[in-house]
């Protein structure tokens, strides 16, 4: 497995092997401490890509000021090692000037989405992602790129952005990967103690109390969110930061929940953000 730090490097590569015909490049955009979530998308990409770049940059304008991006998990070694092992051809690693030179000044801001769920509460959040994923994709130039679900409002301003910069890329969304008690794979679920962790399950709880109010009919926003906020509530120590039942295209809060609708939870705990959510069927 090769690992580029440069984009001419990761440019090179991927017109090489798109230059053979019917051959295809797929992307797994990360920020590392990958986990079995990141896992999957890997394996997703070798399914469907004859080749496979997995990025791993933790991109710091998507952190707020008074955020995690000092002491986010960065595990190298350990990322390239899971990446290989789940088939990755090339990991791309670039320094923070590689992607942003001196004297940077071009950002994507993807209006109206960028500031609604996780954007409303991480002011500026969703345009750094936006910029740095519209960057690696022009990098990378890849035929598909893997997200996962658990970020749902994340996809949907990626799939904006991607729409509205006419990239070519087709942007391909996993379903969530959980613990075996129901906790969603999350980098920072390494930040969780004990108690924490088990206060945290609290959230798939919500997420598989709404799942079965619509199984059993219910639709209505106010019925659902009211229902998540009494699960979160039965663990005090708990912060709701959003309750939300939305369109997954424009994230805009929806009164009745139908087909693609996205419901979705954000909580606090301890000092730890967790998200959850489901995609109504
Ligand atoms: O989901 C993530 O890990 C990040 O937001 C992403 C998409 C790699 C952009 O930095």
């Amino acid at each position: 497995m090769e690992i580029f730090r440069t984009v001419a490097e990761l440019r090179k590569w991927s017109r090489a092997v798109r230059s053979q015909t019917g051959n295809t490049v797929g992307l797994v955009p990360t920020m590392g401490a990958l986990h079995a979530g990141h896992a999957s998308l890997i394996r997703a990409a070798r399914a469907s890509c004859s080749r496979v770049a997995v990025s791993i940059f933790v991109n710091p304008t998507q952190f707020g000021p008074n955020e995690d991006f000092s002491r986010y998990p960065r595990t190298f070694d350990a990322d390239c090692a899971l990446a290989e092992a789940e088939g990755a051809d090339v990991i791309f690693a670039p320094t923070v000037e590689e992607l942003y030179p001196e004297g940077a000044a071009t950002f994507v801001d993807v209006e109206g989405l960028g500031n609604r769920l996780d954007g409303a509460s991480r002011p500026g959040h969703f345009r750094g992602v936006a910029t740095v994923v519209a960057k690696l994709l022009i990098a990378a130039e890849p035929d598909r790129a893997y997200f996962g679900q658990k970020d749902a409002a994340q996809v949907a301003v990626v799939r904006r952005m991607a729409a509205d910069l006419c990239v070519a890329t087709q942007i391909v969304v996993c379903p969530i990967v959980r613990e075996s008690d129901g906790l969603a794979l999350s980098s920072r679920n390494l930040y969780l103690n004990p108690v924490e962790r088990s206060q945290a399950l609290a959230l798939s709880r919500s997420i598989l109390e709404v799942k079965a109010l619509i199984a059993s009919g219910e639709r209505r926003a106010v019925t659902l969110i009211q229902a998540a906020r009494q699960t979160l509530a039965a663990e005090p120590q708990i912060r709701v930061d959003h309750i939300a039942l939305v369109d997954w295209s424009t994230l805009e809060p929806l009164e009745v929940a139908a087909p693609g609708t996205l419901f979705a939870v954000a909580a606090w705990v301890g000092s730890t953000r967790l998200i959850d959510n489901t995609i109504l069927e």
